[in-house]
């Protein structure tokens, strides 16, 4: 054990018994750098750099250029979360960092920074986990949410329905047998011709439409947790093939419109059973996926009528944030997760 570690264990044991440590979270998994400072539970700082409009181009993100431009983006990132909570890094109590699930290069970045300067400030590390991160956001904005919980997480990599225990406590009761919702939206929105990401564009474009092309009901009548998207996909390619193959011009917004509502109603119907099998009444949604205006209003609505409470992250705390990181950084410690040595590596498929 270096004597780095054996330090940070004593301090990180001596943050559980306050509320009030500065957390600096950092998350660079994907296309988004972004820095957070938390006082606690308090958020006083949320800076992002968004790589859309580097990666539109292609169609999707490229992960050499995404980590390149990490690089680029996160000194000033940290100057501008730390200047933006009017602290200095002198007054930073631990470092939380996403180490997976993500892109090898771009995790790197983070974990690298994070490293360095947890040893530079002779602070606690702690690695945090993409996923759980997305769940806790919910923390941030509903100071009235307690565990334990539902959650229903909709990402670019994941679907699942999960029950919050704590952070170390996670328990997947259903998950997707094959894509992702997110991934599912963005292959749509590919072959409409959309650009990328998918899911906003899909949701701009299904507002012109109506839900009149029938779409596939996977899992019907069945009572388990678990989600598909792979058959909903390549419904939606189907028809836009078939009908190119017969010269017949499709709405473009009508299969927007029809693809969203079959992907929410499978998100929803599955956290609505998830509720009744488990007796829980609160489901908070988490990942990307949740910034949709349907599946918030649809969520909201259903549950409404079960008598189960919806927390909603604001849309901007839903997508890849730094705040999510630190929020699940105050839970890991306060329940005593040991922090990560100087040896902590990026794990791409945690
Ligand atoms: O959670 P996230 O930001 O990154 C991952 O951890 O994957 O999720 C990104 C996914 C993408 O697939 C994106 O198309 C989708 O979330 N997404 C949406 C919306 N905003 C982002 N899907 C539907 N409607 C949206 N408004
Ligand atoms: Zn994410």
């Amino acid at each position: 054990m270096s004597d780095y570690y054996e330090r940070s264990l004593k301090k990180q044991t001596a943050l559980r018994e306050r509320e009030d440590f500065v957390i600096l979270a950092i998350e660079s998994s994907c296309d988004e750098t972004a820095v957070s400072v938390l006082f606690g539970r308090d958020v006083k700082s949320n800076v992002i750099s968004s790589q859309i409009e580097i990666h539109k181009r292609f169609g999707g993100v490229v992960p050499e250029i995404a980590s390149r431009n990490h690089v680029l983006a996160i000194d000033n990132l940290i100057d501008e979360a730390v200047n933006g909570a009017g602290i200095t890094l002198k007054d930073v109590d631990v470092i939380a960092v996403t180490y997976g699930a993500g892109l090898l290069g771009a995790l790197l970045v983070g974990v690298s920074y994070a490293k360095a300067l947890a040893y530079a400030l002779d602070v606690p590390l702690m690695a945090i986990d993409h996923i759980k991160g997305h769940v806790f956001a919910n923390f941030i904005e509903n100071k009235d949410l307690k565990l334990p919980f539902l959650s229903l997480l909709a990402s670019g990599g994941h679907t699942e329905i999960v029950e919050v225990n704590g952070y170390e406590d996670v328990r997947i009761l259903g998950q997707t047998a094959d894509d992702a919702a997110g991934e599912a939206f963005d292959k749509v929105a590919r072959v409409l011709g959309l650009p990328y990401p998918g899911g906003p564009q899909i949701e701009a474009c299904a507002k012109e439409g109506s839900p009149v092309i029938p779409m596939p009901t996977p899992f019907k009548g069945e009572k388990h947790l678990n989600f598909s998207y792979s058959g909903l996909k390549t419904a939606v390619i189907n028809y836009v093939h078939n009908n190119e193959a017969k010269g017949v011009e499709i709405n473009r917004s009508d299969v927007a419109c029809s693809f969203q509502k079959a992907a929410v109603d499978q998100l929803v119907k599955n956290a609505i059973e998830a509720a009744k099998q488990t007796g829980y009444k609160s489901i908070a949604l988490a990942g990307g996926v949740g910034a949709n205006t349907c599946l918030r209003e649809t969520l909201t609505r259903e549950a409404k009528k079960h008598g189960v409470t919806v927390y909603l992250p604001s849309k901007k705390l839903c997508t890849d944030n730094a705040a999510m990181i630190g929020m699940a950084c105050y839970f890991a410690v306060k329940e005593g997760v040991l922090p990560a040595d100087l040896d902590l590596d990026a794990d791409p498929n945690l």
